[in-house]
């Protein structure tokens, strides 16, 4: 099946191509996102692959419709970023890759914990000018911290784990509580208990209505004093302007995030040579106890060939009419 690729990083380019041996798709893919202006691109493609940061939303979708485009394949899981109402009412079907290495996401949360708690990221560059001072850079223990997991799904009970391995005392929230993880020691409490307790606390929750925000001005009012944040999940669970205004107070004592609210027109690309315009992410860099990656989470090789081969394969099942097991219905 022909298949119009948008967002293609080099990786893509890569991993597709090899893993497409098997598959015989047409594939053609554009550097540009998705939207309502490059829609256009697309000649014969029944079917687009579009990322995390492609916007399908009304004006694309309706051009795509126009274009006789039947399948909207995510390489990605999460699914904000598709109005799928519009999607099913002009039959495009919408497939994901509901797993690619959950272990991906929840070691580079782990990364990002030790990172910034121990300071190795300053320390690397002092040892490197010959600096050998421990000047600053002290951490604590997570040996005994309360560790909040808000999500506890695939990557949030993988990261519950490893976090229980390291002596940390973990307590979660979420809708549908893992039995499995109860038994392992897993604690869940209300949401609120998860703010007031917790010396840590990790998103591995889908952005939905009900989660946009979660963590605003209320929640920071209720954390401890000193709390460290870690977003890996989306960015828009997060109020950055509440979390600027909890760093700036020292309620917040370290923020992580590999996902930012507005991602879109920073992350995936080099803008080294350029003048950021969004004042809150620039504010962010400005802060010591700030680490940012760009949406890196799900970057091993692991992850890039689970993503390749399940999306070559959910095109195939919809070209043979097959049952699409990994569909997005609404
Ligand atoms: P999953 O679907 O296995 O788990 C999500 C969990 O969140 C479920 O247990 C669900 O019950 C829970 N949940 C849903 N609504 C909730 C709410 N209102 N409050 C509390 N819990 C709620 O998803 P998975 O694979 O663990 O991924 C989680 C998220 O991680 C994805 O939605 C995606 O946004 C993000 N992600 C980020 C990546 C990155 O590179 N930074 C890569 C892959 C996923």
């Amino acid at each position: 099946m022909k298949i119009a690729f948008f967002s293609a990083k080099s990786y893509d380019i890569e991993y597709f191509n090899k893993f497409n041996k098997g598959f015989n798709h047409e594939l053609r893919f554009f550097e540009t996102r998705l939207n309502e202006r490059t829609a256009n691109l697309i000649q014969d493609e029944k079917a687009v692959c579009v990322f995390v940061n492609d916007k399908v939303s009304k004006p694309t979708l309706e051009i795509l419709h126009q274009k006789d485009v039947k399948l909207i394949a995510l390489r990605c899981a999460g699914f904000n970023n598709v109005d799928l109402k519009l999607a099913n009412d002009l039959g495009i079907k919408v497939v994901r890759v509901p797993a690619y290495s959950p272990y991906a996401v929840a070691e580079h949360t782990v990364a990002l914990i030790l990172t910034l708690n121990r300071k190795t990221h300053k320390a690397f560059n002092r040892v490197r000018e010959s600096n050998f001072s421990l000047e600053k850079i002290v951490g604590v223990d997570l040996h005994g911290k309360t560790v909040g997991v808000i999500g506890t799904g695939k990557i949030g009970a993988i990261f519950c784990k490893i976090m229980l391995g390291f002596g940390c005392k973990v307590i979660a929230y979420d809708l549908y509580p893992d039995e499995k993880l109860k038994k392992l020691g897993i604690e869940y409490e209300p949401i609120d208990q998860i703010f007031e307790q917790s010396q840590i606390i990790s998103l591995h929750c889908p952005l939905t209505p009900e989660t946009h925000h979660i963590i605003d001005e209320e929640a920071i009012s209720k954390m401890q004093k000193g709390v460290m944040i870690v977003n890996t999940s989306r960015g828009a669970l997060v109020d950055t302007t509440a979390v600027l205004a909890g760093l700036k107070s020292r309620k917040i004592g370290n923020l992580a995030i590999d996902v930012y609210e507005q991602e879109e027109a920073l992350f995936f690309q080099d803008l080294s040579g350029e003048i950021l315009e969004d004042e809150e992410i620039t504010r962010l860099l400005t802060f010591p106890n700030v680490l940012i990656t760009a949406h890196q989470s799900f970057f091993t090789h692991e992850a890039l060939e689970q993503i390749a081969t399940t999306t070559l394969q959910n095109v195939l099942d919809f070209e043979n009419e097959a049952e699409l097991v990994n569909e997005i219905k609404i």
